[in-house]
């Protein structure tokens, strides 16, 4: 990555502070870290000056992340959250998404990396409750053609709302897997339709969303990261387009692209393949992904 060189001149209006604390940054290592932490601090001063911010207020914000810090482990990081919740994992996303592809989501806190592989069209849903819904699609590059045997990472939550990670009730390998599609790009699994659920609210962040009237909650969608060698890998959401809070993500996660119809299906093969008796959903998406510089 081009790093622009340090504009000192660009500075010279900022209180010496500021200056100071940027430029204590020039002698870094990495010619990146100096950027991106002179920028960094440039920024917090800024917030701290046209904010007016007191020191009670200053000691509130650093009591926060204490807080924070206390209730982050191997399996929950409010930091993670945070982030989610103030925007900034979705602006990170938007600002480094190569041009061209499918749109990328936020990865939230539930991905795992120990999904076990499973055959192309494998049935995750099995006897839990929920709507099943058939989801299948290909995986092209930008010019629409199939990339072969992409690989699909998926996970979601069970028809309680929540992740085998919240729910000791669940295997912990529930609906997630790993996929490798087929030649044509193609692939396809049997799940269920996803649902709506909170973000954790019994932490700091949980605590500043409510005080600050915000709703918790988050549209049912499905996570799915595609990667293929010498294509940019992508880590995305798949969100019914009739599902609640479709326009008030509190993570700030829906992007137009990844809103999709979840449509009655009447296909007789895919009813018969699965042992399908119930009424049952379809998902059609293809992905599509940008070549690696
Ligand atoms: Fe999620």
């Amino acid at each position: 990555m081009d790093v622009k060189p340090f504009n000192l001149s660009s500075i010279m209006s900022i209180h010496p502070v500021t200056q100071a604390a940027m430029r204590s940054f020039d002698k870094a290592s990495d010619p990146r870290l100096t950027e991106v932490m002179s920028l960094l601090v440039k920024h917090l001063h800024a917030f701290v000056t046209e904010s007016q911010l007191t020191k009670e207020e200053w000691m509130q914000g650093l009591e926060f992340l204490t807080q924070s810090a206390a209730i982050t482990d191997a399996d929950r990081n409010e930091f993670s959250l945070l982030s989610d919740v103030l925007g900034i994992s979705s602006i990170v996303d938007v600002v480094s998404q190569p041009v061209g592809g499918t749109s990328s989501s936020v990865l939230g806190p539930f991905h795992s990396q120990d999904s076990r592989w499973m055959d192309n069209g494998a049935n995750l849903a099995g006897d839990q409750d929920g709507v099943r819904a058939w989801l299948h699609g290909r995986v092209l590059d930008v010019q629409g053609q199939p990339i072969a045997h992409a690989e699909l990472d998926f996970w979601q939550n069970a028809d309680n709302g929540l992740y085998p990670a919240q729910d000791p009730g669940q295997d912990p390998y529930n609906l997630r897997c790993k996929i490798k599609c087929e030649a044509d790009g193609s692939f396809n699994l049997l799940t269920i339709r996803p649902n709506p659920y909170t973000v954790p609210t019994d932490g700091p962040v949980g605590a500043l969303l409510v005080t600050s009237q915000r709703s918790v909650w988050r549209p049912a969608h499905y996570h799915v990261i595609v990667s293929a060698p010498g294509y940019v890998g992508l880590v995305t959401e798949l969100f019914p387009q009739d599902s609640e809070y479709i326009d008030n993500d509190t993570v700030f996660g829906v992007r137009e692209g990844l809103i999709v119809p979840f449509t009655p299906c009447q296909n007789t093969d895919v009813a018969e393949r699965y042992g399908l008796t119930q009424p049952f959903l379809e998902v059609n998406f293809d992905f599509h992904l940008v070549k690696a510089p």
